[in-house]
């Protein structure tokens, strides 16, 4: 498999703490890599470190081939590393649709004006825009302000944001975090639907929705990776319940049955 993202012996400390400490990571390009492991077990320090909102203390990271530990966020983003964002990049009172007709903008180089573009740009603006607003499940609700979308709603257009940036890798942090299981279970939906040339690495607490969408999965506690393989080899490995909860008992982590093949599956909920 072709390696799109990689990280060599990277540590990152708060004072005392070693919140990352000498992690190797490989993301392979296609797949849909979760990263999980018990609070406090470094997952959202090393995704910052991978985006560059945070430095590393030591220790390389790899996209394509090419050294960016030292680039910026915005420099790593152009390489087509985006993550989603905040919800205070939203515009509240613009429609869906303005809103990521501003990020296709954005990436393009564009000015953010409301005034008319030129013909030829906005055609092939507007063209991106219904193409983000379908892969982002937002065919229906593109004339909606934002201020009138439900939490998980408001999730799917910064998925939409995210994939403005014509992103090669995407990067989620607890994708389904605040949202009812329904609509976590929608955005898994949409990011196992996304276009296969777009490589996913994910943080999610929701083991169900781990193994359910995952191609690959790494486990980081304290601050290592305790294991990275394939979530069948992962899910019963006794070191991951014991990392988790100090114990071995299975039913303690997931809700449902183990599935019968290696394939990954779609949670039913209720
Ligand atoms: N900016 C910071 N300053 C000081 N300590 C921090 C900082 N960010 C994270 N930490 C600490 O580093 C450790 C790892 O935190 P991190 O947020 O990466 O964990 P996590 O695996 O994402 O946890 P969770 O599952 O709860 O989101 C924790 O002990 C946390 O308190
Ligand atoms: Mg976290």
């Amino acid at each position: 498999m072709n390696p799109l993202l990689s990280c060599r012996d990277l540590s990152r400390s708060f004072g005392a703490l070693k919140a990352v400490d000498a992690v190797d990571l490989t993301v392979h390009a296609g797949t849909r890599h979760a990263l999980i492991g018990p609070n406090g077990a470094g997952k959202s320090t090393l995704l910052k470190l991978l985006t560059g909102l945070l430095r590393p203390d030591s220790g390389t990271v790899h996209l394509g081939g090419q050294d960016i530990t030292r680039l910026s966020e915005v420099k790593r983003s152009r390489l087509g590393l985006s993550q989603t964002m905040q919800q205070v990049s939203l515009f509240p009172s613009m429609t869906v649709a303005e809103n990521v007709a501003l990020a296709v903008r954005r990436h393009r180089g564009g000015t953010i004006s409301a005034l008319p573009a030129r013909r030829g740009p906005r055609r092939h603006v507007d063209r991106q825009v219904d193409r983000l607003l379908t892969d982002a499940g937002l065919r229906n609700r593109d004339t909606l302000p934002v201020s009138a979308l439900s939490h998980g709603e408001a999730k799917q257009v910064e998925l939409a944001l995210a994939l403005a940036c014509e992103p090669r890798l995407l990067l989620l942090d607890e994708p389904g975090a605040g949202m009812s299981p329904a609509e976590s279970a929608r955005l898994t939906e949409l990011v196992l639907h996304l276009p296969a040339e777009i490589t996913v690495l994910f943080i999610e607490h929701d083991l169900d929705l781990v193994f359910a969408l995952a191609t690959e999965v790494t486990v980081l506690h304290l601050g290592k990776v305790l294991l990275t393989g394939a979530p069948g080899d992962i899910r019963d490995d006794p070191r991951v319940q014991e990392a988790y909860l100090g114990t071995s008992r299975r039913a303690d982590l997931f809700t449902t049955p183990p599935p019968t093949s290696g394939e990954p599956r779609v949670p039913t909920r209720p």
